[in-house]
């Protein structure tokens, strides 16, 4: 079958055959990839600066944010059945057996880093016809989302963040404060710092949640961000226009800033302005650039005075998957258009190489595997 193939130490991108997966153990199911999607980590993965093939391998097939179609199940499967469609977890679990998280299927804060992740570390992904993988790593997705159910992965970003937001702010009358028949965030403020996938997703689950949410952006394209932007009930502020602290005065004291953009320059003049008993999540991996200034002191001293927590967040468990699928469906329900507008274009398998391009332009391309 058909894959797309990095290899690294040739430093080579290219369309490879690779032999069809077969069930091998009783609880695995066989699939047929429909939609792959394509985001910054798969462009760090063909300029060689991440991503490592399986043992015994010298290429990695790419592609981690998928959806597909179940097309045979092993004798022992029994949550899913042909015919199904489903999206895939990324990471595997480490062997570590004093790995408590990977022994608790939390390999998301795996400890020893010796986790693998499907079309990024270790193990190859999906952007190739058919796949194999343990039934317990898929999560079934209703049809009425099969346009849009490629953006699950990217969402579960989102949701994870979110469940430690939530965890965190246990420390403050949040939820109270909101009121019984009123969404968690209800009477805060939160700025999404980057208007690519990630951002957009996280700004419509920080808005379902009940925010008053700016979106901060950086952006060739701000017309087109700025509709979806609206049609989901939040401001659009573009950084070529506006300073962070312009910004901050126009959004207001800022409850929480999640941040999807991988610049850290940005980052770190918004953290300035991160209001009392503030949440910064970083979810972007930026790429090293060199050192630049950063006003410590500043910093530091908000952060004590203010009560401020900074948090880090990675990959998803299943169960933030069934809370990207849930809330993807809302999100359709609500904003129709606006979830739709989220995918740029649909490219066939073949022409893979033009969306992975490092200046193709839009918001989410997918790679359509099969129909
Ligand atoms: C993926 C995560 C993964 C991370 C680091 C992201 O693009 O969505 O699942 O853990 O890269 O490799
Ligand atoms: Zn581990």
């Amino acid at each position: 079958m058909r894959a797309v193939a990095v290899f690294p130490a040739k430093r080579e991108v290219r369309m490879i055959d690779h032999p069809e997966p077969e069930i091998a153990s009783p609880g695995q199911a066989k699939m047929r990839v429909l939609d792959v999607g394509v985001c910054g980590t798969d462009r760090e993965i063909i300029s060689f600066h991440y991503g490592t093939p399986p043992e015994g391998y010298e290429y990695l097939i790419i592609g981690h944010e998928s959806l597909s179609e179940v097309v045979e199940v092993g004798p022992g499967a029994s949550k899913v059945k042909p015919g199904d469609l489903v999206v895939m977890t990324v990471r595997r679990p480490c062997p570590d057996p004093r790995c408590i998280a990977c022994r608790k299927g939390r390999q998301d804060f795996c400890y020893t880093g010796g986790f693998t992740e499907r079309g990024i570390k270790q193990q190859h992904g999906f952007m190739t016809e058919f796949v194999v993988e343990e039934e317990g790593y898929l999560n079934v997705v209703p049809s009425e989302l099969r346009d849009v159910a490629v953006l699950v992965e990217p969402l579960t970003i989102a949701e994870k963040s979110l469940e430690q937001l939530w965890m965190v702010q246990q420390r403050l009358p949040w939820i109270s404060a909101a009121g019984p028949d009123q969404p968690p965030g209800a009477g805060h403020r939160a700025i999404v710092l980057g208007a690519g996938p990630v951002g957009l997703l996280g700004a419509m689950a920080l808005s379902i949640a009940g925010f008053e949410v700016t979106v901060y952006s950086r952006s060739r394209t701000h017309d087109e961000k700025n509709d979806i932007v609206s049609a989901i009930g939040a401001r659009y502020i573009a950084a070529e226009t506006h300073s962070p602290e312009e910004m901050a005065k126009i959004a207001g004291p800022i409850d929480v800033v999640y941040e999807a953009v991988g610049a850290s320059a940005v980052a770190f003049e918004v953290i300035k302005h991160l209001g009392p008993n503030g949440v910064f999540i970083f979810t972007g991996v930026p790429g090293r650039k060199g050192p630049i200034e950063v006003d410590t002191d500043y910093i530091m001293q908000d952060v004590v005075l203010c009560n401020q927590v900074i948090l880090g967040s990675v990959n998803a468990p299943p169960h933030c998957f069934q809370a990207a699928i849930r809330d993807l469906g809302r999100f359709v329900r609500e904003w129709p258009a606006a979830v739709r507008a989220l995918i740029t274009a649909r490219y066939p398998l073949d022409q893979a190489l033009e969306p992975l391009a490092i200046d193709a332009g839009g918001i989410k391309n997918v790679v359509a595997v099969a129909s």
